[in-house]
Order: C-alpha cells, then sequence, then structure tokens
C-alpha cells in the first residue's frame, strides 16, 4: 500500500511541476544532456549525409561501422581514465574530418556521453563545412582577435554535441598552436567540459609540423589511413614523430571492401 501511496503523490507532485513546466525528468535532461551553451544552428540531415556525414541516419553498414569503432574508442578512453585525443593522418585528404565528425555525432548519440568537437586544423578548417554551417567566426579569430569561446561555439542541435569550428586560414598556425594564448585555450576547454569527451580535428602529421605543436592537448591518437594510397613508410613516419603518443588504433577509410550490414 505504502508504495502505491508514495507513486500517487510522486505523480500528483510530477503533474504540479508539469504545469509550471518544471518535470524533474526534463530539468535532468536539460542540465545533464543538452549542452548548454554555444550558439544554435539547425544542421540540414540531408546536406549532411550528401558530404558523407552518415551517423545522423541509422541502420546502414556506414553507421554501424562508426558505432562499432565509437565504442571501441569509448572502452579505451574509459579504460584509461582519458577524455580526449585527436584524429589524424600522414598525409592530406584521407578523410580526418569525416571521421571526426561522423565519430563525433557518433559518441554524443551515446546517451552516456557529451562530447565537444573542435577544429585544429588552422590552415584548412572544414568542420563547419560538412556541418553546414555558415558560422562568420571561428577558431582563428580566437586566437587572432581574441573572440571569446562564447562567441565561437556552436550548438548545432544534436543533444549532447559541442562543435569548436575554425574559419578562414591562419597565417602562422604552428607559432599559434605553440603558443601562449593555445595553453590558454585548452586550459579553458579543460575548465569547462571536465565530463565531456573532447575530439581534435587536425592536419596530417608529415605535411607541416602543426601536429607536432599541439601533441600535449591531448591523452591520445586515432590515425587515419586510406586504403590505396597511404604508403607503409609515410605510416613508419608518422608513427615515429608521434612516438610518446598513445595510439587507440588505426582506421582504414575509402575501403573498397566495406564490411557487410545485413541483419547484423
Ligand atoms: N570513406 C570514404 N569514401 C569515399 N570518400 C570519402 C570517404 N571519407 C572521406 N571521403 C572524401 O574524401 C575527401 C576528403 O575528406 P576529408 O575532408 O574528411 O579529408 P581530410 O583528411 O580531413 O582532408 P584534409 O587533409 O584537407 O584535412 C572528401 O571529399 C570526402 O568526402
Ligand atoms: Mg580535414
Amino acid at each position: 500500500m505504502g508504495s502505491i501511496h508514495d507513486a500517487l503523490d510522486k505523480a500528483i507532485q510530477n503533474a504540479e511541476l508539469e504545469k509550471e513546466n518544471l518535470s524533474p525528468l526534463k530539468n535532468v535532461y536539460q542540465d545533464q544532456v543538452i549542452p548548454t551553451y554555444g550558439i544554435h544552428y539547425r544542421i540540414d540531415p540531408d546536406l549532411m549525409r550528401q558530404r558523407r556525414i552518415v551517423t545522423l541516419h541509422n541502420y546502414n553498414a556506414e553507421s554501424e561501422a562508426f558505432r562499432m569503432l565509437r565504442t571501441k574508442i569509448l572502452k579505451q578512453l574509459r579504460d584509461n581514465n582519458w577524455n580526449s585525443f585527436a584524429i589524424t593522418a600522414p598525409t592530406q585528404d584521407v578523410g580526418k574530418t569525416t571521421v571526426a565528425v561522423n565519430l563525433a555525432i557518433a559518441m554524443a548519440m551515446d546517451v552516456n556521453q557529451s562530447v565537444l568537437l573542435v577544429d585544429l586544423d588552422l590552415r584548412h578548417p572544414k568542420v563547419h563545412w560538412y556541418f553546414g554551417l555558415e558560422n562568420e567566426v571561428g577558431l582563428r579569430d580566437y586566437f587572432l582577435s581574441d573572440k571569446p569561446l562564447s562567441d565561437i561555439l556552436i550548438n548545432p542541435g544534436i543533444d549532447r554535441l559541442t562543435v569548436l569550428p575554425g574559419r578562414g586560414q591562419a597565417i602562422g598556425s604552428s607559432e599559434i598552436l605553440s603558443g601562449p594564448r593555445m595553453k590558454t585555450l585548452m586550459n579553458e576547454i579543460n575548465s569547462r567540459n571536465q565530463s565531456k569527451i573532447i575530439i581534435f580535428d587536425l592536419p596530417p602529421v608529415l605535411a607541416t609540423d602543426d601536429v607536432l605543436s599541439t601533441v600535449d592537448c591531448y591523452d591520445a591518437i586515432l590515425l587515419v589511413v586510406e586504403e590505396g594510397k597511404t604508403q607503409p613508410e609515410e605510416i613508419k613516419k608518422t608513427l615515429q614523430l608521434l612516438s610518446g603518443k598513445n595510439l587507440l588504433g588505426t582506421v582504414l577509410n575509402k575501403s573498397q571492401n566495406p564490411p557487410e550490414h545485413k541483419s547484423y
């Protein structure tokens, strides 16, 4: 009987709170799940799909592959008490940003995980393009014009996901990335996002020293290689340059033999 009374009391209490739009459930959702900061943008999932962002759409082989990758990476991060990783590759155009955006969305879709995706490619920032964002400012403005993060962060309307996009090309990126403003950025990011996974989209390792300037900013690295294009020698050089950094694993992208989905 006691439990029925308790349940009734709770129901009445909830109904009253609901009237005031203060349902305890909604509050938990708003406080803990939906990012409370960032400029709001409405994304277009079909446009993103055309740009190979597949994780907004469930139940296809491509998004299944990203969910599998997400779960493997989350396990490694939790096992090691890490909360940040960077995505890079030996060379350009292999699909780093495509992987970063898909993975960030797949991770945010895990109900327990909030994610911040940071576009740290100051020469060719493209994260915003994959989301179809028309942001006027980006991380370059944080570094070069002292724009506050609150004016740059974007909430793309995907629960638990916040994006720190780039915009335009920053001259002197390697000096910027190893300079004092970068340390300030990392302090700000880390203090505001303690329970979030932070994913950094990086430029290629072998093209410039930008990646080497950032290695102290994250716990681990995910390497993307392109089937039929990335050479073993390039992977070897990359691993030598990043030696000492934790390697989460390697993504073989643009494969001619993608995994079959069927009913499993
Ligand atoms: N799995 C894939 N299959 C086919 N095309 C792909 C795949 N992944 C990415 N691409 C395409 O490859 C091109 C480069 O992708 P992306 O911008 O992600 O590469 P990147 O490595 O980040 O490049 P950059 O070095 O310029 O930063 C894009 O046109 C993208 O759509
Ligand atoms: Mg890129």
